[in-house]
């Protein structure tokens, strides 16, 4: 998507978008940096936008290993079926249904790598909390949770749900971003 549709959606719907302009290439590398690729069989990723993140974790993956992708944005789901590859399935409904959604495809229930980008600074407390707390839950143990942000404003949600949170800075983006990386213990 040109950047300037991108805007425009950012525009319409800032709240459950939360940014004007999709991850820099600094940024999805940052995500990605945390899977271990060789070892990783199911991934999920929440807030896909336009599939940038998307197309960096492809890139990486395993030939049997398969990408849940969540997104609740009509425009952006447009753009992520277009992206032909068998181990990606575009799911176009709330990143709270990740369970429904792995039995559905029948994808085994613990999962390796969540990579979120969520906007949890403008959505309700309670559904922020609901889709990281089915996160964790899904989680298999020592699996991560990857998460983009722009503040570390609620950095405290994760600490409470995982016991744990790192934080990571990437400067080169508009705006500058966090990554911040939990792990299931
Ligand atoms: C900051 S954008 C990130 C887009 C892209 N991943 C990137 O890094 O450029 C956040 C995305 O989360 C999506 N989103 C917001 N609430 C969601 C929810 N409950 N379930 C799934 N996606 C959601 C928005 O529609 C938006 O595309």
């Amino acid at each position: 998507m040109k950047t300037i549709e991108f805007f425009k959606e950012g525009i319409k719907n800032l709240k459950t978008i939360g940014t004007l302009t999709p991850s820099s290439k600094f940024v999805c590398k940052e995500m990605v940096s945390f899977i271990d690729f060789s070892t990783a069989t199911v991934i999920v990723e929440l807030g896909a936008g336009d599939g940038v993140i998307t197309k960096h974790i492809l890139k990486g993956m395993r030939p049997d290993a398969k990408l849940l992708v969540f997104e609740v944005n009509e425009a952006f789901c447009e753009l992520l079926y277009n992206i032909k590859d068998d181990r990606l399935i575009v799911v176009p409904d709330s990143a709270e249904k990740i369970g429904e959604y792995l039995e559905k495809n029948k994808l085994k229930n613990t999962v390796d790598y969540i990579i979120s980008a969520i906007p949890f600074v403008s959505l309700p407390d309670d559904l922020s909390y609901r889709i990281v707390e089915t996160s964790r839950d899904h989680l298999a143990e020592g699996g991560l949770y990857v998460q983009l942000h722009y503040s570390l404003l609620v950095r405290k949600m994760y600490k409470r749900i995982f016991g744990n949170v790192d934080v990571n800075f990437v400067p080169i983006n508009i705006p500058p971003a966090f990554v911040l990386v939990s792990e299931k213990r």
